[in-house]
């Protein structure tokens, strides 16, 4: 059965709307939009799917295809957290903050499904959320613009989901070009959209398959350890809001005033931000090599200044380097496990594939996932 068939199946009626949103990869920027600094992510081809019908009630009937649950509440108010259904909490979640925002809505019948790799740090809970909230958009026919949908969506992550993120996942999930890697200013949420050379490279994705337990405590301690060095700094440098206001030569002259570990996250952060800056010039240039370096830095700096690799990711950074055409590798996401990509040379994809496929398992114990995608489309609807 199709989805369209399985909506019908399951709610008696015709779906009248399909939404969909993607998943993504970070290729440098990371853990700095929480910094107000900058990112630059793609969209990834793999998505999350809504079908939806409106009702002329209040109730919201969600089911999940992958999971094979429904999931029903009432819209009011006070939309309960299902610690049951965990999954239908992004919807719960987007739908909570547009009623806290004077939304008006109606209720639904949702069928869900998506192929975004559950907990490899691909972002499948804002591709969900971007596409529950576009799909309330559309089905109540709110006028409510994507940076909007975007700000409600990371939201509803921080305060009904309880993962304190930042605005990278939803605004690339939002707002991704075919084609397109975007340079995101968090702070003012200025994007530059910058082509990526399809024809010439390709993005690998290499999933440790490690899972991600740590992430969400690790993650605020990170997040918390930042704030911290921002008020230490504010001594010396008064005017500075957020890590990013914070220049390398600034840092340098002060960092001593640090304690060590706050001290390392802040490095890790404030070089990165300039790395973002760099990369996305040498992307601009096709200039390789300085795609290389700045990517491994990267990967180097998280892993031992920030401390948010593992092993298993640092291997799959080592082996892919290993490959000619690889142009440089290191991990994405927030860390702890997920994903690794590596930024390869047409044709060089199989080689990267067939030693990771290899080697990996030898030396971890772990059957490990790649997937190939090409910078793809934010998120859409169609009418059906
Ligand atoms: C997670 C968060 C993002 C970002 C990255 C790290 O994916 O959701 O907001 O902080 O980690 O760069």
């Amino acid at each position: 059965m199709n989805l369209h068939q399985q909506f019908q199946s399951i709610f008696k009626r015709t779906p009248v709307i399909q939404t969909k949103a993607p998943g993504r990869v970070n290729l440098i920027g990371e853990h700095t939009d929480y910094n107000d600094g900058f990112v630059m992510p793609i969209a990834i081809q793999y998505t999350a799917c809504i079908l939806a019908a409106p009702r002329n009630d209040n109730e919201v009937h969600v089911y999940s295809v992958d999971f094979q649950e429904r999931a029903s509440f009432v819209i009011s108010h006070h939309i309960p957290f299902d610690k049951k259904n965990t999954w239908s909490n992004y919807q719960r979640g987007v739908m909570d903050q547009l009623i806290r925002h004077g939304y008006k809505l109606h209720g639904a019948d949702c069928l869900i499904h998506g192929d975004v790799p559950i907990g490899a740090g691909l972002s499948s809970s804002a591709a969900i959320e971007m596409a529950a909230i576009v799909a309330f958009r559309s089905l109540n026919d709110l006028d409510i613009s994507m940076v909007e949908m975007i700000r409600l969506s990371q939201a509803a992550e921080n305060q009904f989901v309880g993962m304190n993120c930042g605005i990278m996942d939803q605004f690339i999930s939002g707002m991704g070009q075919k084609g397109m890697a975007l340079f995101l200013d968090c702070r003012s949420l200025d994007y530059e959209l910058v082509p990526f050379p399809g024809d010439t490279y390709t993005v690998v994705i290499m999933n440790t398959r490690v899972k991600r337990e740590l992430t969400g405590t690790e993650y605020n301690e990170r997040r918390s350890q930042c704030e911290e060095g921002v008020q230490l700094l504010k001594k010396k440098l008064p005017g500075i809001q957020a890590l990013r206001d914070v220049s390398i030569a600034d840092f340098e002259m002060h960092k001593n005033c640090l304690p060590d570990i706050v001290r390392k996250r802040c490095h890790h952060v404030i070089y990165e931000n300039e790395r973002v800056r760099a990369f996305s010039e040498a992307l601009k240039e096709k200039n390789t090599e300085r795609m290389g370096q700045l990517l491994f830095k990267s990967h180097e700096n998280l892993r031992d200044d920030y401390e948010v690799s593992c092993p298993e990711l640092d291997l799959m950074v080592t082996l892919a380097m290993e490959v000619p055409g690889v142009i440089g590798a290191r991990m994405t996401g927030a860390g702890f496990g997920g994903c690794a990509i590596a930024i390869v040379e047409k044709g060089h994809e199989k080689d990267v594939r067939e030693k990771i496929f290899y080697e990996y398992p030898v030396k971890t114990g772990i059957e490990p996932e790649i997937y190939l995608s090409a910078p793809s489309q934010g998120a859409s609807v169609t009418v059906l």
